[in-house]
């Protein structure tokens, strides 16, 4: 009785090493460790301001970034209120989308088309522009 009782513990505990190892490598159903979790909209949005869009607006959305020493005009100043009342989220997608010159403003702001795939991204960017409102 007792060696039997061996032998069950030692098939279980073989059992258990015999296990496939855990989903990381190789099951179909396992998420693979790899692929990182996809950023949500907000964190695109920002990544997107931060490298992209405040080399002109400014990390503080006040139109001072690096890249606006020499442009004529210069970016709007964000956090100008009477102005944040002047223009729907409508007219800022739009800017957004087509680009400066494809709405009447200056063609160094560049657009970005490809946001049309992600519009969660783009009512991200506009809620951080709206944000900055003093
Ligand atoms: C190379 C510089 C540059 C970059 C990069 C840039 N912009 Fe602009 N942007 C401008 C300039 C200059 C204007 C002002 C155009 C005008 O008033 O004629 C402008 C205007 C705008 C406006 C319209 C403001 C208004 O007066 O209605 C919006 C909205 C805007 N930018 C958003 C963005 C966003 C979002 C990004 C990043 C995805 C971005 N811009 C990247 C230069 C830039």
């Amino acid at each position: 009785m007792r060696f039997l009782l061996v032998l069950l513990l030692a098939a279980a505990a073989c059992g258990k090493n015999n296990e496939p190892p855990p989903p990381s490598s190789g099951s179909p159903n396992a998420q693979p460790e790899s692929a990182p979790k996809k950023k949500n909209a907000a964190d695109q949005a920002r990544a997107m301001f931060d490298t992209i869009c405040a080399t002109c607006h400014g990390a503080d959305g006040t139109g001072n970034g690096p890249a606006a020493a020499n442009l004529n005009p210069k970016p709007r100043n964000y956090t100008d209120a009477a102005w944040q009342a002047s223009v729907t989220d409508e007219d800022l997608r739009k800017t957004i989308l087509l680009g400066g010159q494809a709405v009447g403003k200056s063609p160094m702001m560049p657009g970005q088309p490809q946001l049309k795939e992600t519009p969660e991204v783009l009512d991200e960017l506009i809620k951080i522009i709206r944000g900055f409102k003093k």
